[in-house]
């Protein structure tokens, strides 16, 4: 770790532009192609920020491991990597909710629901506090499809338009937890650098989209 340069991974893909709009607001000068560039670490001119374009499920690894100081990712990634790292300002973007959904009138011939994820922790936590055995299929993407070929009675997953379940005629059975982005920082980071990260803090906190601090 760099003592006087605070790397921040970023998450690339869905949430990368409203994470982009966010810094620029807190006055990072962000260049003009950095949402475009392919290059994967990016350093500011101006001011002493390294930012890496990470995989969004992998910033959390990235900033508990201290190869990123500071990181954006989003509610739903945080809670099922379980890593060990402070959260501190829900940046209020990218905002979603994560759903239980399968087809209409479906009624289960299997013995245990067969629910198809990509949320393995979050899905059977949830349906361990309800008391329901279920069986577990964890998939990467497209989740959508497994109710619909019969891979399985329902679905957990986030809902962001819900345009992907309408038009895959899907509907939803019961809502798990409203997403958001949040900011994390890595612990010893936080000892290490506290006033140039409590710094950042402020600034995005400022810039968030209808913000809460905490640390959880
Ligand atoms: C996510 C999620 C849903 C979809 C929801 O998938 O898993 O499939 O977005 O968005 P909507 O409500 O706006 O339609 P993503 O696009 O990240 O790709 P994936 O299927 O590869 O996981």
């Amino acid at each position: 770790m760099n003592d006087s340069i605070i790397t921040i991974a970023m998450p690339k893909g869905r949430i990368f532009g409203d994470a982009c709009n966010l810094l620029r607001r807190a006055g990072f000068e962000l260049p003009a192609a950095f949402e475009t560039a392919r290059r994967l670490i990016i350093d500011l001119d101006d001011e002493p920020f390294r930012f890496i374009l990470a995989k969004p499920v992998d910033v959390p690894t990235y900033v508990e491991y201290g190869a990123a100081d500071i990181g954006i990712a989003g509610k739903d990634v945080l809670l099922e990597s379980g890593r060990d790292v402070y959260e501190m300002v829900d940046l209020g973007i990218s905002r979603c909710h994560m759903a239980v959904a399968g087809l209409p009138n479906h009624s289960s011939k299997r013995p245990y629901l067969q629910i198809a994820t990509k949320y393995p922790k979050i899905a059977s936590e949830f349906y361990r506090k309800r008391g329901e055995q279920i069986d577990l299929i964890a998939l990467n993407g497209s989740i959508e499809l497994a109710p619909i070929v019969g891979l399985a009675d329902a679905i957990v997953d986030i809902v962001s338009t819900g345009q992907t379940l309408r038009e895959n005629g899907l509907v939803e059975y019961a809502k798990l937890m409203d997403i958001s982005s949040r900011l994390i920082v890595n612990p010893v980071s936080y000892r290490l650098k506290k006033e140039a990260i409590d710094r950042i803090v402020s600034r995005m906190i400022a810039s968030a989209e209808g913000s809460t601090i905490g640390m959880d």
